[in-house]
């Protein structure tokens, strides 16, 4: 069952509130819970039984929103690894004295897509598949699309994927390549979004919800199952690269529904971090913290059109759930920060020196966002971080070109230099310092 969330009405299951156009029938509001009736008895053998035979998050089959076992489409995915990243914990007492433990939620080798955006593809197609819909249309710069295209392909379903024209053409053939529709619209992203809503209603096809769809909150929650199910302390602080916000709704919904049940603590205070290139929500953010968040603070925000960002997947200009996710972020106590994108190839770089893993760009902002909050104080002794990283390199070639910088071209063998491993470490280290914690902030005024 779903209950909207600002009028209360109740809709009963998934193939109703298709049929309401995903809205809710008496107010219209695009935002509703999922309600359980699990008992909670079965709920807590969730986290310590052993699993239920199935794949990935599925183990919590009976706290997400699907009835039939037979509908789920997976690839294992959300069964990633939590890993302790002391480097990280190694740092904030060096440099700031902070003593706190920093994990990292590895998305990056997450089975279909490698981001966590193979949560919602695998959620999305099984209510999908499940209430028998056999088309679906979503508009997408980024992680999304590829990953729908993935699961909606193994479901059966055809998908109609929007992209803007200036995406590169191997994001659009992450699309094609199954045999599924992809749109490069001439124009903007805005521009897109409007080409895939009269494309949905001209045919009556759903529409990919936006950073309120319940079924996206439902994937992303599992997140916070796997907290409990693996970690042996529950976060104080949640930090991830921020684009529409999903990702600390779902975290939240999470909080809310099992910490009655004594399972999660309290709601970590979210720390959330946007591109220096697109930060429409941390430059409202810390207009509204200077003033000490005057009334209505959180209807005001900039909106930029054509962010020149090259994250495509935090490209988002237009901050339409900024009045909601702002006080979320306030409840917690937490931040918005941004943080700027040319230092993300030495961040990507850090990381896959420090524990070969190497993250993709939207990543190295969510890990920026742990720099930036250190340096403003915003972490502190005893805290326990958790840090999404919600994508690994997989996606994003282009990127990994810019991780990598020496010159390799050899003509003698004494042009084959030694290296220096810690040297080496040092200098990566040293840049950081540089770059990113004694560096004036680069202030950078949206195009229009
Ligand atoms: C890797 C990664 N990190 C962060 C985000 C932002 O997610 P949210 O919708 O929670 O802001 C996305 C997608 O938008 C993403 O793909
Ligand atoms: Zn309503």
């Amino acid at each position: 069952m779903l209950r909207c969330i600002l009028c209360g009405a109740e809709v009963d299951g998934f193939s109703r509130w298709f049929a309401s156009e995903q809205r809710c029938p008496d107010c219209g509001s695009d935002r509703a819970d999922v309600i359980y009736r699990t008992p909670a008895a079965k709920v807590r053998k969730l986290f310590d039984g052993p699993p239920n035979g199935m794949p990935g998050m599925w183990r919590y089959f009976d706290i997400l929103p699907i009835n039939d076992r037979k509908n789920v489409v997976t690839a294992g995915e959300g069964l990633v690894p939590i890993d302790r990243w002391e480097f990280l914990e190694d740092y904030a007492r060096r440099r700031f004295k902070v003593r706190c433990r920093v994990y990292a939620h590895r998305h990056d080798d997450n089975y279909a897509t490698g981001t966590f955006k193979d949560l919602s593809g695998s959620i999305v197609s099984s209510v999908l598949r499940e209430n028998g819909i056999r088309n679906f249309v979503a508009s997408s710069t980024g992680n999304t699309a590829v990953a729908y295209a993935r699961y909606l392909t193994a479901a059966g379903i055809s998908f109609y994927a929007f992209i803007p024209e200036n995406a590169s053409i191997t994001q659009a053939a992450e699309v094609g390549c199954f045999g599924q529709n992809v749109f490069r619209v001439k124009g903007d992203y805005t521009r897109t979004k409007e080409m895939a809503m009269a494309f949905a209603r001209k045919h009556g096809m759903p529409l990919a919800g936006g950073n309120f769809d319940p079924m996206r909150i439902e994937a992303k929650k599992t997140m916070l199952l796997e907290w409990i199910r693996i970690m042996d302390e529950f976060p104080t602080v949640y930090i991830q690269a921020l684009s529409g916000g999903t990702g600390p709704m779902a975290i939240a919904k999470g909080c809310r529904d099992l910490a009655p049940l004594g399972l999660a603590g309290g709601m970590p205070r979210f720390i959330l971090c946007q591109s220096s290139r697109c930060a429409p929500m941390a430059a409202a953010w810390k207009e509204a913290k200077a003033k000490s968040f005057p009334e209505g603070w959180e209807k005001t925000y900039p909106i930029y059109h054509n962010p020149e960002t090259r994250i495509a997947t935090l490209a988002a200009g237009f901050p339409k759930t900024y009045p909601v996710l702002a006080p979320l972020v306030r409840e917690s106590r937490g931040d918005i920060f941004s943080f700027d994108e040319d230092a993300t190839p030495l961040i990507a770089r850090i990381v896959a020196f420090e524990r070969s893993v190497r993250i993709g760009p939207a990543a190295a902002i969510g890990l920026g966002g742990y720099f930036e909050a250190l340096k403003h104080g915003a972490i502190r002794n005893g805290d326990r971080v958790l840090i999404n990283i919600g994508e690994g390199i997989r996606r994003s070639p282009d990127f990994l070109a810019t991780m990598f910088q020496e010159r390799a071209e050899v003509a003698t063998i004494e042009e084959c230099r030694l290296s220096n491993r810690p040297r080496f470490r040092a200098g990566l280290w040293d840049e950081l310092e540089q770059k990113v914690m004694t560096a004036e902030k680069k202030s950078r005024a949206p195009r229009n």
